[in-house]
């Protein structure tokens, strides 16, 4: 199976790049192959009139999205939404179909644990088409890490473990279920399941 990973953080000691070496490690080790969307900077402000001809760095996440089987986002959270360049690159798939149908993880560190950002994304993911089926906050992730930033906190490894777990389990199982997974997960949030608009 591949999953893609994208972080909204380009922080050198970004704790949401941390978390998702978590998920990457949970499921390089169960076989699966993770493909990351990289440096995300070259991507410019989003411009609907280049949406036809995108510029190569967009078209180059869209590649990433669309050869995956699920994708993995970490975002954080700045002044109580989501970190603005990954709401930008997420803009840029509008209506490019490059999430429709994928079943998507979405979680966030920081301070409170970045509710806000992951109720944004997996807004915007939803209304896109993803499959919503896992998020998770992690607060704190200072306090849950070694003094090299990598996350070590028994119970908050476990989690990430049991994402990574949730998203492959939503690639496998059949559509009926899967749809479901997405249901209990975004009306959690206060998402209407069936606000799907592409
Ligand atoms: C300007 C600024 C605003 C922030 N606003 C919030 C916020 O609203 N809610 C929150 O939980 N954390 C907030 N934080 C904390 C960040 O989410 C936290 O530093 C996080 O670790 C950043 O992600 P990164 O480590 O992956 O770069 C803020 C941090 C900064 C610098």
């Amino acid at each position: 199976m591949h999953i893609a990973t994208f972080c909204g953080s380009a922080s050198h000691q970004s704790a949401n790049r941390r978390a998702l070496d978590v998920v990457a490690a949970t499921l390089d080790s169960a076989g699966h192959v993770v493909a990351d969307a990289g440096d995300l900077a070259a991507i410019p402000m989003f411009r609907a009139e280049l949406v036809v001809d995108p510029p190569e760095a967009v078209g180059a996440l869209q590649t990433t999205f669309e050869t995956a089987d699920a994708v993995v986002l970490a975002v954080p959270e700045y002044g109580g939404g989501a970190a603005g360049w990954a709401k930008n690159c997420l803009d840029w798939m509008v209506g490019s179909g490059s999430l429709y149908g994928r079943p998507a993880a979405v979680l966030s560190a920081g301070t409170t644990g970045g509710r806000n950002a992951i109720d944004q994304i997996a807004r915007t993911l939803t209304w896109q088409g993803a499959l919503v089926v896992a998020t998770l906050g992690i607060a704190a992730p200072r306090t849950k890490s070694d003094t090299d930033g990598r996350l070590t906190d028994g119970p908050t490894l476990d989690a990430i473990a049991g994402l990574a777990d949730r998203v492959v389990a939503a690639v496998t199982t059949g559509e009926d279920d899967r749809h479901q997974m997405m249901a209990d997960t975004v009306s959690a949030l206060g998402i209407d399941p069936l606000d799907r608009r592409t």
